[in-house]
């Protein structure tokens, strides 16, 4: 007797929010693990999560400004739109179709307990002001919209970071809820957690935007080498026995360095290196690997055109098939051709 098991494809799918410019953590946290995920047995969609964007950004030009840099962040660090599905949220209007039928499906009591909402709930309350200041439809719903990115594609596997293991939650809660008052016709995504890693900024804390301690990526080599020589040190001389352990600069350079390189620093950190020539060896592990990134982002910063053919080429690609699931769950919702 023949058994066969049909391995179906992972479809991993996973959105960026537009806001900023990436810097040295996201590549780490995020761009890099995701892009390992490409292989010729998965198939992949990448895209932009533009409109979750103007959920915290009400400036034109920011919105603008960081569509590009984030493109070209994921561009240059290796994404091959050949081999991956790459768009933009916006491309898709299917999406927002999908958003008002989840809408329906959604319990209002499932998202106020979304984390987002609810801590700015308690930081109003706390300052007594009213629950809701300051809160608009968009942050509240934001776990809808996510959840209609996921399930146009039918994905069926979705990296985010931890932070985002409750909207993952929601997704296949609601995308349930419909094929139980329907039919089947929503895939439920399983949700890969990224281990959190937490890259340091320069002053030690989280690197965060929020913070200014940011190292950025898609810079010049100067610049890169200025903003590593701000990283704070404590004020041990050369000579001086060093702890790597607790050492902002060391935690940096074994995100970039070998094996071999982290062990012979640690040595060097016993044997007091100064601070200044871990600086220019963590420079020097950073930028070895920053180096095609950011020659390849200088090229293609100056093609807008290529990015908007891109942009075009992505949605020809992908809106076909969700053009076709909105037609299905139209029809389940019943509205369809009179007959
Ligand atoms: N909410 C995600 C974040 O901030 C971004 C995002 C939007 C997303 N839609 C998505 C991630 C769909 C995965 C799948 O990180």
């Amino acid at each position: 007797m023949f058994i066969i098991v049909f391995q179906m494809k992972k479809r991993i799918l996973t959105g960026i929010t537009t806001t900023g410019t990436p810097h040295i953590g996201n590549y780490l946290g995020a761009i890099k693990p995701a892009l390992e995920l490409v292989a010729p047995d998965n198939e992949s969609y990448f895209f932009l999560a533009d409109y979750h964007a103007l959920i915290k950004q009400t400036d034109s030009s920011e919105i603008e400004t960081s569509v590009k840099n984030v493109a070209l962040a994921w561009l240059s660090s290796g994404l091959d739109p050949k081999k991956s599905h790459f768009y933009r949220q916006s491309d898709i209007p299917e999406v927002h179709e999908l958003t008002w039928i989840l809408n329906c499906s959604a319990a209002k009591g499932l998202l106020n307990r979304a984390h987002a909402y609810k801590s700015l709930v308690a930081e109003n309350s706390q300052a007594g002001d009213d629950d809701d200041r300051a809160i608009n439809m968009g942050l509240f719903s934001y776990p809808v919209l996510m959840a209609a990115d996921i399930l146009i594609f039918n994905a069926t596997h979705v990296p985010v970071g931890p932070d985002q293991a409750q909207h993952m939650e929601m997704a296949r809660d609601i995308a349930g809820k419909f094929n139980h008052t329907y039919s089947n016709l929503l895939t439920l995504p399983e949700a890969l957690i990224q281990n959190e890693i937490s890259v340091p900024g320069i002053d030690g804390r989280k690197m965060s935007k929020s913070y200014k301690n940011i190292i950025p990526f898609l810079c010049s080599e100067k610049v890169l080498q200025k903003s590593i020589a701000k990283i704070i040190t404590n004020s041990l001389e050369p000579g001086e026995p060093k702890d790597h352990k607790s050492c902002t600069l060391f935690q940096l350079y074994s995100f970039f360095a070998t094996n071999e390189q982290i062990v012979n620093m640690k040595q060097s950190y016993s044997d007091g290196i100064a601070w200044g020539d871990v600086k220019k060896d963590l420079f020097s592990v950073i930028n070895d690997e920053i180096m095609p990134i950011r020659e390849k982002y200088f090229e293609l910063q100056n093609k807008p055109d290529l990015l908007n053919d891109l942009f075009s080429d992505g949605a020809k690609k992908v809106r076909p098939q969700a053009q076709e699931l909105v037609g299905k769950l139209r029809e389940a919702v019943g509205i369809s051709k009179i007959v």
